[in-house]
C-alpha cells in the first residue's frame, strides 16, 4: 500500500516480495554500525523480519517503516517511517538508506514527508529520533529537519549510550 508521494519518491509498505531488498540493508557495514547486527543471513530470514517487524507495527498501530522507492525507475533506495518501542515514551522517526543512493537528497525529503504525516495525519504532537553517538550524517539529517539533540539516553545500563533528538509540533 503507497502511504507517501514526494517529488522523486513513493513511500509504502514493505511485504515479504521486498526480501532481498530487506537482506541487503540489514548486511549494509552502515546498517551493522549504526544499528545494529539483526543477524539476518537469507532472504528467507528477511521476510520473516519485514512480517515481524514493520508488518506486524502498520496491522498494530496503523504506521512503521516505509519502503522508499524511486518514482523514476522503481527502484528500492531505502526505508523511513516512524517507530513505537517499549523502550521509547515518544514514537520515533528512523531510516536507512543503500549507500549507492547517499548524497542524493532522499532521506531528508522521505524523512520530511514522514514527520509531516506523522503530525498532520496521525497526529503527534512530539516526534523524537536516537542515534548512535558516532553517526554524523544522520545527526545532520535531523538538524536539517529540524529536531533538537535534547540529551544522551541509554535503554538499559550495559547499553550504548544514544544520542535524544526530539521536535515539537
Ligand atoms: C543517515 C543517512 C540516511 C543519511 O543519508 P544522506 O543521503 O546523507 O542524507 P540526505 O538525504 O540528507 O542527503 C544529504 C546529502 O545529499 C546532497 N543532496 C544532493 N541533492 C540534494 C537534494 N535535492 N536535496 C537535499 N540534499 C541533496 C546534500 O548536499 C548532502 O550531501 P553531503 O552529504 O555531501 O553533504 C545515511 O547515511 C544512512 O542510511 N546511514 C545508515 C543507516 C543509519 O545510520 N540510519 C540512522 C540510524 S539513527
Amino acid at each position: 500500500m503507497k502511504v507517501l508521494e514526494t517529488d522523486r519518491l513513493n513511500l509504502r509498505w514493505l511485504s515479504p516480495d521486498d526480501g532481498e531488498f530487506m537482506l541487503e540493508l540489514l548486511n549494509d557495514p552502515s546498517w551493522l554500525e549504526f544499528i545494529g547486527d539483526r543477524g539476518v543471513r537469507t532472504v528467507e530470514g528477511a521476510r520473516e523480519y519485514i512480517l515481524n517487524g514493520p508488518v506486524e507495527m502498520y496491522k498494530r498501530l496503523g504506521f512503521g517503516l516505509f519502503l522508499t522507492e524511486r518514482k523514476a525507475d522503481g527502484v528500492p533506495v531505502g526505508i523511513c517511517g516512524l517507530i513505537k518501542r517499549d523502550s521509547l515514551e515518544d514514537v520515533d522517526i528512523g531510516y536507512a538508506f543503500l549507500p549507492q543512493f547517499w548524497g542524493n537528497g532522499y532521506a531528508y525529503e522521505s524523512a520530511t514527508a514522514t514527520l509531516a504525516h506523522g503530525r498532520t495525519v496521525l497526529g503527534f504532537d512530539r516526534i523524537v529520533a536516537i542515534t548512535s553517538s558516532n553517526n554524523q550524517k544522520s545527526a545532520r539529517l535531523l538538524e536539517k529537519l529540524g529536531l533538537k539533540f535534547e540529551k544522551m539516553i541509554r535503554f538499559s545500563d550495559d547499553a550504548e549510550e544514544l544520542r535524544l533528538y526530539g521536535s515539537d509540533k
